[in-house]
C-alpha cells in the first residue's frame, strides 16, 4: 500500500511529528510512506489565476511537482497539522489551497480513496472549537481530492501535555494504521 503523509508543523521534532511516528510505525514494514514535511517543501501560495479552470493544469512552477501525483493517487492520504488559529498552518495550507486543480479537474485524481487527519493544538479545546474548524477544512479538502475524511485524531493540550506524553492516543494512531492497512 501507498501511503502519502504530509507534515505541517515547521517544528520536525514537534507534536505533529510525534504523533506522525506513532500512526506510521503502526504500518506493516511492506507499506511504502510517501513522508514531506511541507516547511521544507518551496510550495508557492495559490495566486486564483485560474490557469488551472482555464487550461486543466496548475502552471506556477515548484515542488507541488512532487505532490500532484500523490495527492492523485495514493491510497492512503495523511494529513498531519498543528493548530494555528483555528486553522492549518500557513505551510501545509499553501497546498491545500494549490489544490484547487483537483477541485475544477477532478478526472485527474482517482476517487474513493481515504483520508486521516493527524491534529496536535496547545490548549485543551474542551469545547472542541478548534478541532472542529480544522476538521472541517480538511473534510472539504480530501473530498477535493478524492480522499474522503474518515478518521480525526487529535492530540490536544499539548502546551501542558506533549503529544510524546499522550501514550494512549499514540497507541491508538499505530492501531488506526494498522486497521487501514489491512482493509
Ligand atoms: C502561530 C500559532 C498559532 C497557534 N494557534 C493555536 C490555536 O488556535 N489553538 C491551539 O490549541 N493551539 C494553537 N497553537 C499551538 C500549537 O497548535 C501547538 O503547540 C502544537 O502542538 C504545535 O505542534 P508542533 O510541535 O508539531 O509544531 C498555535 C501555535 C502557533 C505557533
Amino acid at each position: 500500500m501507498e501511503v502519502l503523509a504530509l507534515q505541517g508543523s515547521p517544528r520536525l521534532s514537534g507534536n505533529t511529528q510525534t504523533l506522525l511516528n506513532a500512526f506510521l510505525g503502526g504500518l506493516p514494514s511492506e507499506a511504502q510512506i510517501h513522508r514531506y514535511n511541507v516547511s521544507k517543501l518551496n510550495v508557492h501560495p495559490c495566486t486564483s489565476c485560474y490557469a488551472c479552470k482555464n487550461l486543466g493544469r496548475c502552471v506556477i512552477s515548484d515542488d507541488m511537482k512532487l505532490l500532484y501525483p500523490a495527492l492523485a493517487k495514493h491510497p492512503l492520504v495523511i494529513i498531519a497539522t498543528p493548530i494555528y488559529f483555528y486553522g492549518f498552518s500557513a505551510q501545509l495550507k499553501a497546498v491545500v489551497d494549490r489544490c484547487q486543480t483537483f477541485w475544477n479537474n477532478p478526472q485527474t485524481r482517482i476517487d474513493s480513496r481515504t483520508s486521516v487527519l493527524l491534529l496536535t493544538g496547545g490548549a485543551a479545546d474542551k469545547s472542541r472549537a478548534g478541532r472542529d474548524a480544522v476538521e472541517s477544512c480538511a473534510r472539504i479538502f480530501c473530498e477535493c481530492i478524492g480522499a474522503p475524511l474518515k478518521h480525526t485524531l487529535a492530540a490536544l493540550g499539548t502546551d501542558a501535555n506533549p503529544a510524546v506524553e499522550q501514550q494512549e492516543l499514540l497507541t491508538q494512531a499505530a492501531i488506526l494504521a494498522k486497521e487501514l492497512s489491512a482493509n
